[in-house]
């Protein structure tokens, strides 16, 4: 196992793309939901390898608003995974003090599958170290919109003045209200885009790409984005000069 000890320039926020289940069982002649059974694997491998790293929040994610667009037997083998992962996984989330937490339409989810998501909330909500946030029916653009309704409804009613919202107001309006931005962001597979995840929440991020599908990423994987986070210089928007010299920012 290769040194890679936390450091304090370590990502405290990682979102992952799960990509390439598909893909990873074709290649074996499986079937698709057979790729997601073995991904489903290595998200657990990889909570694993998150907190002996010392990473606070993974956001994973796991099915897109636009998922529902896949054959049926495909979305419905996705939902008995979900669920079949929460009333495996609850018990270890626990003993590891996990807290879990679901960003996207939750509400449109499948019955058992909405159900087994809150007991598995519920269950860990009392925990604060560790945070797993599953994305669910997420889609950014949907997320952006149901923040503009509420927000809209709200000044309708009086209770927020327009003029005076800033992006703290309208962030406390995301799903992800409460939890940091995503510090950095692995997409596996081999595709280079951010298919409609965490829009708003990575305008700062770094971005990590690998050719790696996603059964097959590992811890040894992990450390690899990560050691490259560490190269990257987070400027924020000011020059680098005035953050190796901060006393000369004026
Ligand atoms: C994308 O790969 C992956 C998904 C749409 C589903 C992600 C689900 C998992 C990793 C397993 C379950 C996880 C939990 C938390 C229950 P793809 O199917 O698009 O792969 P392809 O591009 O190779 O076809």
């Amino acid at each position: 196992m290769s040194d890679i000890s936390s450091k304090a320039n370590d990502p405290q926020h990682i979102g992952i793309i799960m990509d390439g289940n598909g893909r990873w069982a074709k290649q074996r002649g499986y079937s698709r939901p057979a790729g997601h059974k073995e991904g489903a694997k290595t998200t657990r491998k990889i909570i694993d390898a998150c907190q002996d790293l010392g990473i606070k929040y993974l956001t994973l994610y796991a099915f897109s608003a636009e998922n529902w667009n896949r054959p049926d037997v495909e979305v419905r083998a996705l939902m008995e995974l979900l669920e079949f992962f929460l009333s495996r996984e609850t018990k270890t989330l626990i003993k590891q003090r996990v807290r879990l937490h679901a960003i996207g339409r939750i509400e449109e989810l499948p019955e058992r599958a909405r159900k087994a998501l809150q007991k598995a909330i519920d269950a860990t909500a009392e925990f604060d170290e560790w945070h797993l946030v599953l994305a669910l029916n997420y889609s950014s653009r949907n997320e952006v919109l149901d923040a503009v309704r509420s927000l809209a409804k709200a000044a309708a009613a009086g209770e927020v003045d327009p003029d005076s919202l800033e992006w703290g107001d309208v962030s406390q309006h995301l799903y992800t209200a409460g939890l940091p931005d995503p510090d950095l962001i692995i997409r596996t597979s081999g595709e280079t885009r951010i298919s409609n995840f965490l829009l708003m929440q990575s305008a700062y991020s770094e971005f990590y790409f690998t050719d790696v599908l996603w059964p097959d990423f590992d811890r040894e994987q992990l450390e690899k984005a990560i050691a490259t986070y560490r190269c990257r210089e987070r400027r924020f928007g000011k020059t680098g000069e005035q953050l190796s010299h901060p006393a000369a920012s004026t």
